[in-house]
């Protein structure tokens, strides 16, 4: 009996002395590795050094002319906005809300910096700087085809950086639509179909 209720004690102890160790308290101690086989794994972090590697890389490059699943980009005018040698005429996704919210959060998030929410070109970038971002409700950008502003956005255009890297081919699209509803937030009333004018003051 006595010898239960000290087995008792003592397994109580451990389990408290093992949570106590993961109260979070700060401590000057070797921390107890109960499965050091998982605190410390043979293992390789991205873009660290290795020496198994005769380049000295962790991080390898794609076996030569493979492709990882789902980055196959066969569709050279979805992913360039240019078909032949002439930019896509019109956005191949199917425009409808869902696509233009994407493009409102992606228009925000990188372009309106320089070009501002409406596009107009005064984000704070350009306040700061002496830099000057284009006007895209201007009636250029207007008349440029769909394709054209992928290629923009993708390759970058004279002072203006690529957004290749920062954004996925099917967002840029999305952007793109969202920046045609933009350029019609200062058309005229012609815009407005017939039925719905009487409403818009
Ligand atoms: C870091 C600032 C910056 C960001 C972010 C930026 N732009 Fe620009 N953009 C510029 C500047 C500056 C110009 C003017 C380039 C010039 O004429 O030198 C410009 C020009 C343009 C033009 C007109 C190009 C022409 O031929 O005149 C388009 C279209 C455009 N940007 C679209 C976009 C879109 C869409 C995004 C978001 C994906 C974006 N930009 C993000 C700075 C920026």
């Amino acid at each position: 009996m006595r010898i239960r209720s000290i087995l008792r004690a003592g397994a109580l102890a451990a389990a408290a002395a093992i949570l106590a160790g993961c109260a979070g308290q700060t401590t000057r101690n070797t921390p107890i590795e109960v499965f050091p086989d998982m605190d410390r794994q043979p293992k390789y972090r991205p873009q660290r050094p290795s020496e198994f590697f005769a380049d000295g890389r962790a991080s390898r490059a794609p076996v030569a002319g493979t492709v990882a699943r789902g980055q196959l980009k066969l569709d050279d005018a979805f992913y360039t906005g240019v078909a032949g040698n002439q930019y896509v005429g019109r956005n191949p996704l199917p425009i409808n809300s869902e696509l233009l919210k994407l493009g409102q959060t992606r228009f925000n998030t990188f372009c309106s910096p320089c070009h501002d929410r409406t596009g107009q070109g005064k984000g704070i970038v350009g306040q700061r700087a002496m830099w000057l971002p284009t006007n895209l409700q201007e009636d250029r950008v207007r008349q440029m085809n769909d394709g054209e502003i992928f290629t923009i956005i993708t390759e970058g255009r004279r002072s203006m950086p690529s957004y290749r890297f920062q954004i996925a081919g099917r967002d840029r699209w999305a952007i793109i639509a969202y920046v045609r509803a933009l350029q019609r937030t200062t058309g005229s009333l012609d815009d407005v179909p017939r039925e719905l004018r009487a409403g818009v003051r």
